[in-house]
């Protein structure tokens, strides 16, 4: 399929869902008012691959973004509530280490890159489309 139709309304605040579009694990989370500000307060010049949280989201409460480390990539941990998120609320790579914080951001580790926010528009309040 060329695009991948999510419903958001079942993901509730501080979980998160993967689904599956062109093949590749895609990481939806609903990010809690924490998790936010977190991905706000970073300045830039703390960052491997500098981009604003504003850049990476089109609405603060819901992140999406390609599942695939930027690394040699693995899919990174952190959807399921008993995975380890790294040190900066976001995700794990377990293959070599790499942490991204709540914005998928690049902030430890050997990966070069932030993870990749995919094509997507929300087609009503609580629905989203994937490419
Ligand atoms: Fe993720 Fe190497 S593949 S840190």
């Amino acid at each position: 399929l060329a695009s991948t139709d999510v419903n958001l309304a079942p993901v509730a605040v501080g979980q998160a869902i993967t689904v599956v579009w062109r093949g590749k694990p895609i990481f939806v989370r609903h990010r809690t008012p924490k998790e936010i500000e977190e991905a706000r307060g970073v300045s830039l010049s703390a960052l491997k691959d500098p981009q604003t949280d504003a850049q990476r989201v089109q609405k603060p409460e819901w992140i999406v973004m390609i599942g695939i480390c930027t690394h040699l990539g693995c899919v990174p941990l952190g959807q399921k509530p008993t995975d380890p998120k790294g040190d900066y609320d976001g995700w794990f790579c377990p293959c070599h280490g790499s942490m991204y914080d709540s914005s998928g951001r690049i902030r430890q580790g050997p990966a070069p890159s932030n993870l990749v926010i995919p094509p997507y528009a929300f087609t009503s309040d609580t629905q989203i489309r994937i490419g």
